[in-house]
């Protein structure tokens, strides 16, 4: 049931905050202000090193999974895409933790590498949303995201699911680690609890997105650009579009388009900058003023500090709460789905059921 909405995807990335917020509240301990996984029969501090495996959206919870694991638990990670890397003879090295991320826990290559990792004798863990998936039942540890069901098959809460869990996977193991504790850990717990009201907040500017997207329907291409864990979130802006509006879209890494993709820019490319205040804003305003100069069309998305200092050179901008850079992908998302949504709708396209696609993908 659709409720209100026009679409299923509709509702389902207004459901965001209530059930980022139930996911998160299975991971957290509010009083002790303490991340708490499951329990789990093998021992957190001698992972080395972490392997994460899955496909489309959820690959790109895996690649922001790194920043995350890297910085706070500084154990090496590996993100691959589930079809690549159960064909390409990975080296999994001891005291390794298999990560598979998946909404269905159906998707046939991310099962494939899953089991591939457990012949290897790899100990895995799952952020699944299909408790009584394959998957789910297969790994060692379920990390489930109670997204509850995801009809529309451009996922979207799915996605900022995955991300708390993430999260919540990358503070456990810092501790574990010894990285992490104490008064750092309180921080970022009370930054995950604020999320769901940071995601509120974002949704209320669904009205300005919607009236932008009447111009970017017209476009050809559609660049996205990010730095940190806004690099895959703007792979994931790109995917949404493509799959949804049919319009081709790319997503770079702020810092890479010199290396090529600034050719493309000309006056008729919406550029999308994902750029939260903070110490890579500078860097990441640079490259879009380069972009500018050539013609582009930027739609700037950051908070009132960063508009501030940049939003005069876009042609429009979205404003996003101040958030922690840990939560700013989980925010982030929001105008990201919503842009694409909306693009959708005024191009006319199947937004629930796009051309080609299926919602869970069981064949290779
Ligand atoms: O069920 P899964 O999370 O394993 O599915 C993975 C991808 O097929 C999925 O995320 C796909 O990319 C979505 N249609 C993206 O919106």
């Amino acid at each position: 049931d659709k409720g209100n909405h026009r679409h299923f995807m509709q509702k389902e990335i207004y459901e965001q905050p209530v059930v980022v917020a139930q996911t998160l509240q299975s991971y957290l301990r509010p009083v002790e202000e303490m991340v708490a996984l499951p329990d789990m029969d093998f021992d957190l501090a001698g992972v080395e090193r972490v392997a994460i495996v899955a496909c489309g959206t959820a690959s790109y919870v895996g690649m922001i999974g790194k920043y995350w694991i890297e910085q706070f638990a500084r154990v090496p990670v590996e993100v691959d895409v589930a079809s690549e890397f159960r064909y390409r003879d990975p080296v999994l090295l001891p005291n390794t933790l298999g990560v598979v991320v998946s909404q269905s826990g159906e998707t046939a290559d991310t099962l494939a590498a899953l089991r591939h990792m457990k012949e290897h004798g790899v100990t895995t863990a799952g952020i699944i949303n299909v408790p009584t998936s394959s998957m789910a039942r297969e790994v060692d540890l379920l990390l489930s995201t109670h997204a509850g069901p995801e009809i529309g098959v451009a996922s979207t809460k799915a996605f900022t699911c995955q991300l708390a869990v993430m999260a919540a996977l990358a503070v456990n193991l810092a501790r574990a680690k010894g990285k992490l504790g104490g008064d750092e850990e309180t921080e970022i717990v009370r930054h995950l609890v604020e999320a769901p009201a940071s995601i509120n907040a974002a949704l209320a500017h669904d009205a300005e997105i919607e009236a932008m997207a009447h111009t970017i329907a017209q476009a050809r291409d559609v660049l996205y650009l990010g730095r940190g864990p806004d690099y895959p979130l703007a792979l994931e802006g790109a995917l949404k579009l493509k799959e949804i509006s049919y319009i081709h879209a790319e997503g770079y890494a702020s810092g890479e388009m010199k290396h090529g993709p600034i050719a493309l820019i000309d006056d008729n490319v919406p550029l999308i900058v994902l750029a939260p205040s903070g110490p890579l804003f500078d860097k990441t305003v640079s490259n879009m003023q380069e972009a500018q100069a050539r013609g582009a069309r930027v739609v700037l998305i950051s908070d009132a500090e960063g508009l501030k200092l940049a939003g005069e050179d876009a042609v429009a901008t979205i404003e996003m709460p101040k958030v922690h850079p840990l939560i700013s992908p989980i925010v982030y998302a929001v105008p990201v789905q919503l842009l694409a949504y909306h693009v959708a709708v005024a191009k006319g396209t199947d937004v629930d059921q796009p051309r080609n696609l299926a919602k869970s993908v069981t064949v290779e």
